[in-house]
């Protein structure tokens, strides 16, 4: 199935700061969870510190770190090869969701089809994690999406060739079958 980044993003294209999301949008929250739920999701060991020992549920969770880790949690996997996430989404039928952060996003950018980018509507001081600069180059708008309080979703996907996008919609009524 598809590979699909996904990122709340502000003004500068700041992503992360001390470690956390620098901003707390519950409608952003609602969408990201609607939109990855029954999917896998892939995230950078930092990532994962972030959520404090709380998995994505419903969702498998890859974390890569170049580390052996044990975890208690069925629903983690960690990998420390990303090309094993290229395998596995080959041979699975949900699709795969790069969650973050920066560095994560940059291993597989050559691979994303698709983005799903959360524009938030500030500029953060002192940020420390940012976008790889240029993600979007290769890629075209075909929805936007409105999620209140300032925040607009933009799906992207990826132009071919000739200039021809392909389109596709962030339907994520059909999500949980595939789980
Ligand atoms: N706004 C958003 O949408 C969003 C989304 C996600 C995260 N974030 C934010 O982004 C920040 C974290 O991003 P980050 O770039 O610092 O870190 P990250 O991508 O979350 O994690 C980096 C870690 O991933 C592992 N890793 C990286 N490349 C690898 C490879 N080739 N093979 C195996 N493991 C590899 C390493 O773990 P080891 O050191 O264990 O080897 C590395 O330290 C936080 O502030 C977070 O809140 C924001």
């Amino acid at each position: 199935m598809a590979i699909v980044g996904i990122a709340a993003v502000d003004r500068n294209g700041a992503i992360g700061k001390d470690g956390k999301l620098p901003w707390h949008y519950k409608a952003d929250l609602r969408f990201f969870k609607e939109q990855t739920t029954g999917h896998s999701c892939v995230m950078g060991y930092r990532t994962w510190l972030s959520l404090r020992d709380v998995p994505l549920k419903d969702r498998l969770n890859f974390v890569l770190s170049r580390e052996t880790h044990v975890t208690r949690f069925p629903s983690v996997i960690f990998l420390t090869h990303h090309e094993s996430v290229l395998e596995l989404n080959d041979r699975s039928r949900a699709d795969t969701y790069i969650i973050g952060g920066a560095e994560t996003y940059r291993l597989f950018l050559p691979h994303v089809e698709r983005w799903v980018v959360t524009e938030v509507p500030l500029a953060i001081d002192n940020a420390d994690t940012f976008m790889p600069e240029n993600y979007l180059d290769e890629f075209a708008v075909n929805e936007t999406r409105d999620l209140g309080d300032g925040l607009l979703v933009k799906f992207y996907s990826r132009r071919h060739k000739g200039g021809v996008v392909q389109t596709w919609r962030g339907d994520a009524t059909q999500n949980l079958e595939r789980l």
